[in-house]
């Protein structure tokens, strides 16, 4: 049978259409004319339906109560509401609830107010979505209310967004601002004392990749708990000072430090995993993991004992990845608001053209500096500022280094706020990106030491 001939079957007489829906029936024909039904003409007799309700294949019940749903008809009420309580399949029984809400009639509010205590999540949410039409009614709108001690988190925000959520989700003209005197600004000092005194909901993205812990000269803490906890402080500052719904996206790899002698092994640090957790805690919602992939030979080849003896559990593959970590500012907004925040010209000249990423990993060859030892690539500035900002947007590094970050952001006409404790590198981004009034001449590159900065927050104060 042909779609068309099933069209035409279901627009006629519905007896013929029996033959085809008879439980006897093989699974392939049953599946085909359930799922090539589409729309149902108005007064259509949905009996053959219901035996198909208990067929052993959960597909073809699926698509019975899909097509019972259709029918938006009263007298299936009890039908579904059976089906919701004790089919085996999740599945099935969450199309038997969305069959019900379909309904839109007052009398499926008290089933589905039973479904909220549903010990399956998909179920209780599913049931939120159809009692959601009802927000006028008093009875449904307490029900709703108590899920906000809901154990499962998704059905938790779902709550909180609709019923607690105190923002105003409208146009907030400040939103694309940034205070002028952060523009194109770099602060000679130690990020966490700057950003002390940096406003709240000054940036809109941060890029950043943190000390590697005490692999390299620049990094010395007495232990790793007191470097995570060093960017545990930074981060939370970081989100802070960063706009509602916004991006921060963090470079880290695991590192190694290298072993005392034989008599011991080297240790390796899995850095994005241990600071993901007080990300999440402190506020940020993660959003995605960019693998950034470097050519093999630019990495420290570290197999070259095991190729030769082959022994198992010594095996070390060659790490040739860095994460890029993204995350957003948590808030019950969507994306879509941030960008409604931007006048049409700023967005359209934001648009992302040409080739673009469409997978999770990059591959982007390494830069090396002459005065610093672990910078960005350009590319990989490039690529994470087109993705994540807006034109005049004004973007952060907490750990500016050579200053690559904010070079970058300045060619796509984004302005810069960055801060980097060590003075040689402070020097190395004077060098990098010097005056540069060229871009922007209202905002020249301003370079400071914290006491200067610290007096132009207290002028703008
Ligand atoms: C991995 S590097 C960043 C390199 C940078 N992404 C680039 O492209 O050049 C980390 C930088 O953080 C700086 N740094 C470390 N602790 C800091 C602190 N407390 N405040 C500000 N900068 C700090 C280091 O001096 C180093 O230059």
């Amino acid at each position: 049978m042909t779609k068309a001939e099933i069209t035409e079957l279901k627009n006629g007489n519905n007896g013929e259409l029996g033959k085809y829906l008879n439980p006897v029936n093989d699974t392939k024909t049953l599946y085909f004319t359930l799922d090539k039904l589409g729309r149902l003409p108005e007064n259509f007799d949905g009996k053959y339906f219901i035996p198909l309700c208990k067929h052993p294949i959960e597909k073809i019940r699926l698509l019975a109560v899909k097509n019972i749903g259709k029918l938006c008809d009263e007298k299936y009420l009890t039908q579904l509401e059976e089906i919701s309580i004790s089919d085996d399949s999740t599945m099935v029984r969450r199309e038997a609830i969305s069959s019900i809400g379909r309904m839109r009639n007052k009398n499926v509010i008290p089933i589905l107010i039973k479904r909220l205590k549903d010990s399956d999540p998909k179920i209780v949410l599913q049931a939120i979505r159809g009692l959601l039409v009802f927000n006028e009614n008093n009875l449904v709108v307490t029900e709703l209310k108590k899920l906000i001690n809901h154990p499962n988190e998704v059905i938790k925000n779902v709550i909180e967004k609709e019923y607690f959520d105190q923002s105003n989700s409208e146009y907030n003209g400040d939103h694309c601002k940034s205070p002028d005197y952060l523009k194109n600004v770099v602060v000679n000092g130690d990020v966490l004392e700057v950003l002390k005194i940096v406003p709240n909901e000054s940036i809109h993205l941060t890029f950043t990749s943190p000390p590697y812990y005490n692999a390299r000269d620049y990094s010395i803490y007495q232990s790793y708990d007191e470097y995570l906890e060093f960017l545990r402080d930074v981060f939370k500052e970081v989100h802070r000072i960063t706009k509602e719904g916004r991006f921060f996206i963090l470079n880290t790899s695991p590192i190694i430090i290298p072993r005392v002698s034989r008599q011991h092994s080297s240790k390796r640090y899995p850095i994005p995993f241990d600071i993901h957790p007080f990300l999440i805690e402190m506020g940020w919602e993660f959003i995605d993991d960019i693998v950034w992939v470097k050519p093999e030979f630019s990495a420290k080849d570290r197999n070259s004992s095991f190729r030769q003896h082959r022994k198992p559990l010594a095996y070390k593959p060659t790490a040739v990845t860095e994460y890029l970590m993204v995350y957003r500012k948590k808030t019950h907004k969507l994306i879509d608001w941030n960008i409604r925040q931007y006048d049409y010209k700023t967005v359209q000249e934001s648009k992302v053209l040409g080739e673009i990423d469409q997978i999770n990993t990059w591959n982007i060859d390494p830069t090396f500096d002459k005065t610093h030892t672990a910078v960005f690539p350009m590319e990989l500035c490039l690529r994470v500022i087109k993705y994540y900002s807006f034109k005049n947007d004004l973007v952060f590094d907490p750990f500016g280094g050579s200053g690559t970050f904010s070079k970058a952001a300045q060619s796509l006409d984004r302005f810069f706020f960055t801060t980097e404790i060590s003075d040689k590198y402070f020097e190395r981004i004077k060098e990098n990106i010097g005056q540069n009034a060229f871009f922007n001449a209202d905002f020249p590159n301003k370079y400071y030491s914290f006491q200067e900065f610290y007096k132009i927050i207290e002028v703008n104060k």
